[in-house]
């Protein structure tokens, strides 16, 4: 699974519309409905951008997913995720949830979990009584 969806994350970088930043990034989300892909999108109101975690989450929630089960992100030099989508994996996602970074290669630079990118989270969990 990872390895599907590492090359699913490389290719859904090709699609990213970063002009402003250059900087592409590629994601790839096994969920509760199955797979999906996001890139990060950016906008001439800079504030608006948005990166590609969130946009593979939000499109896979908005068609039905509620957890996410497996993250790889593909970037030029394999960076992590930003700290806004490591809030928004565990909102959907267990803290032994796998995420996978790789570069432009396709290189792992770096493997982890969500509870580890984000511990001692805040999530619905906090919100239950
Ligand atoms: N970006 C992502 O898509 N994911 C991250 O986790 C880090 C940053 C995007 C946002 C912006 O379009 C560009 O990378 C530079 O910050």
């Amino acid at each position: 699974m990872i390895t599907e969806l590492i090359s699913l994350a490389l290719h859904a970088r090709k699609s990213a519309y970063a002009p402003y930043s250059n900087y592409f990034v590629g994601a790839a989300i096994a969920t509760d409905a199955g797979v999906f892909v996001g890139c990060n999108i950016e906008n001439a109101s800079y504030g608006l951008c948005n990166c590609a975690e969130r946009t593979a989450i939000f499109s896979a929630v908005a068609a039905g997913a509620r957890t996410v089960t497996a993250v790889a992100v593909a970037t030029r030099d394999g960076g992590s995720p930003c700290g806004a989508c490591r809030q928004v994996l565990a909102e959907f996602a267990d803290p032994d949830c796998p995420v996978v970074c790789v570069n432009e290669t396709g290189e792992v630079t770096f493997q982890t979990t969500v509870g580890a990118l984000l511990p001692a989270a805040f999530t619905p969990r906090n919100l239950t009584r």
